[in-house]
């Protein structure tokens, strides 16, 4: 289903309640939620409004996992453009979440190493119950994660070639596209698709095209959202700008 809002305030607040909502009824079942999340402009609202929460309403996030979509390749963490970085600046150091359940790809890996822990990454996910919930944002490439066109449906965590519109997309905060990663660590589509919710959010005509095609266009490896129209458990969170090219 698709839900559209009037903009990416009021969307990202609808988006940060239902995680809220979740938080709380796995403390009322002395449980722990299991989030995947992702970097990018996107999702920042949300991660303030559940900064806001925490400050102002005393959510919680001590029984909070984390599992982050993806890292470039190599990058180190403590680089201004790492997605460590990011996690840690838009909503890790203003909550109470442990430091020990936060998990994100890390770009420091020598290259023989990878493999295995890609693996070990997808069995932390599943050790813990599996992903409750997925948020996802949507590049111009129609990616999910960093799962750019080609990318298989039951693809797993793996290192992955970043696509030129990417890295174009990603010059600015490089400072130039020939500074920014060829590759990246990314959660597979499969992996994506074990979730038991994911939200895919998109704000602003710069996305219009893409959602059209990635709700409306033909299942296609040529545009890896596509395939979450396979899924019952999406929901597609739009602004009336990335909206504005639906049928
Ligand atoms: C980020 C990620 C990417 C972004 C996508 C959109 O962790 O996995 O798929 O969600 O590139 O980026 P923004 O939100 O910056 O438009």
């Amino acid at each position: 289903p698709v839900k559209v809002y009037k903009d990416e305030h009021i969307a990202s607040k609808k988006v940060a309640n239902r995680i809220a909502d979740l938080i709380r009824r796995k403390q009322d079942n002395h449980d722990n939620a299991v989030l995947g999340l992702a970097t990018g402009a996107t999702p920042v609202k949300v991660y303030e409004e559940l900064i806001r929460m925490h400050k102002e309403e005393g959510l919680s996030f001590k029984n909070v996992i984390t599992f982050n979509l993806d890292e470039y390749y190599p990058m180190q963490p403590d680089a201004k453009q790492s997605y460590v970085k990011f996690m840690d600046e838009n909503l890790f150091n203003h909550i109470d979440i442990k430091r020990e359940n936060i998990h994100i790809p890390d770009g420091t890996l020598a290259k023989e190493d990878i493999t295995d822990y890609c693996l070990s990454y997808e069995n932390q996910i599943g050790a813990v119950g599996g992903l409750d919930l997925q948020l996802l944002g949507i590049g111009r490439t129609g990616h999910i994660g960093f799962n750019e066109p080609g990318s298989a449906p039951n693809s797993g965590t793996r290192l992955v070639t970043l696509d030129d519109l990417t890295r174009r997309d990603a010059s600015r905060d490089f400072g130039g596209k020939e500074n920014v990663p060829t590759k990246a660590i990314t959660m597979g589509i499969g992996t994506i698709f074990k979730a038991k919710e994911i939200i895919l959010m998109a704000w602003s005509k710069k996305k219009a095209p893409i959602l059209k095609k990635a709700v409306e266009g033909e299942m296609s490896g040529n545009v890896p959202a596509t395939y979450l129209q396979l899924s019952d458990n999406v929901e597609f969170i739009l602004d009336e700008d990335a909206a504005s090219e639906l049928t």
